[in-house]
């Protein structure tokens, strides 16, 4: 792809909570391409069989041209790319990367904003956190953690103009010290915007109850990083158009590696719905969506599917490919 790039490991800071904070540079130093808050890198892991590509959201100031930098919790369930990570970062390691992009856009003209970050899901929320304030925009951060000692980039926090506005949440303390989505979220209106990175459960918990509030879909913004998602289904028939095939997507099997034995190719990245790589025009049929990347409204229009999750409704879904 035209924007990829191969930028060296500058920096390596660990941070409490099994966290690393990676900076990245090109290697003779010149400014990096724009980045708005919000945006993820794509990031290529390569080791011995290991070939894998995963996403990350900056959390940098995005005024920076010079370095760009992420944060990766070393997780131990997820699929080997944090624990890669977490290997192969050594400072001067050149790293292939894809990027920047932005599924997670900031609507900089909201009267209020609130961010809502859980874990490694505070890291769109610093670098958003730092435009809300160069703007001189209303905002509130919350940090919801398990607890103080395992609370990564606080340091970051303490030393940010925007300290102020951070209220953070730690699972252990009591209740009135945790987040309460009744006392700390706003009242729904059309110029305040919510915004939620973390994992599944926060991130689910906080949608539903902001939306039962009363607050529109579209201002609950949401940058899902992993997503547990049942690929199974009943089979069903799928015609790629534009290269005269038609395969079988098994009740085991996806659309992506179904296309792929017959030699159409999808570029695929996350494999469970989250990055969007996949994203493919659907000309007939009806998908049942087991993204996480589409929205509300995308679904409805029936015209995209991820194709490395995403099944059929119908007994035949046409592709433009
Ligand atoms: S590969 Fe990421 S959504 Fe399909």
């Amino acid at each position: 792809m035209s924007d990829t790039m191969h930028l060296t490991l500058t920096d390596r800071i660990e941070e409490p909570g099994n966290i690393i904070r990676l900076r990245f540079a090109r290697a003779d130093g010149a400014p990096l391409p724009p980045v708005t808050p919000g945006a993820h890198l794509d990031i290529h892991l390569a080791d011995g069989a290991l070939d894998l590509w995963r996403q990350y959201s900056l959390c940098s100031d995005c005024s920076q041209t010079g370095f760009y930098e992420i944060g990766v919790l070393r997780d131990p369930n997820s699929r080997g790319g944090s624990e890669a990570v977490h290997r192969l970062a050594q400072p001067g390691t050149v790293f292939k990367v894809e990027g920047p992009r932005n599924h997670f856009p900031l609507t900089e003209t909201a009267a209020h904003t609130v961010l809502l970050g859980g874990g490694i899901g505070i890291t769109p929320m610093l670098a958003m956190a730092q435009r809300l304030h160069d703007l001189g925009h209303d905002f509130t951060l919350h940090y919801c953690t398990r607890s103080a000692d395992v609370t990564a980039f606080r340091q970051m926090i303490a030393a940010a103009d925007w300290r102020d506005r951070v209220v953070f949440h730690f699972d252990d303390q009591p209740a009135e010290q945790r987040l309460d989505l009744a006392r700390d979220l706003p009242p729904p209106a059309a110029d305040t915007h919510l915004y939620v990175c973390g994992p599944q459960g926060f991130m689910d918990w906080i949608i539903n109850t902001a939306e039962a509030a009363g607050h529109r879909t579209a201002n609950v913004h949401r940058e899902y990083f992993s997503a547990t998602v049942d690929t199974t289904g009943t089979s069903f028939e799928v015609v790629a158009q534009r290269s005269g095939l038609t395969v079988t997507v098994g009740p085991e099997d996806t659309i992506a590696k179904a296309l792929a034995r017959a030699g159409v190719k999808i570029e695929v990245k996350c494999e469970e719905g989250v990055c969007g790589t996949c994203v493919t025009d659907v000309l007939e049929g009806s998908p049942d969506h087991r993204d996480k990347f589409l929205t509300e409204d995308e679904r409805a229009d029936g015209t995209m599917i991820c194709a490395c999750c995403s099944r059929a409704c119908s007994k035949t879904l046409v592709l433009d490919l």
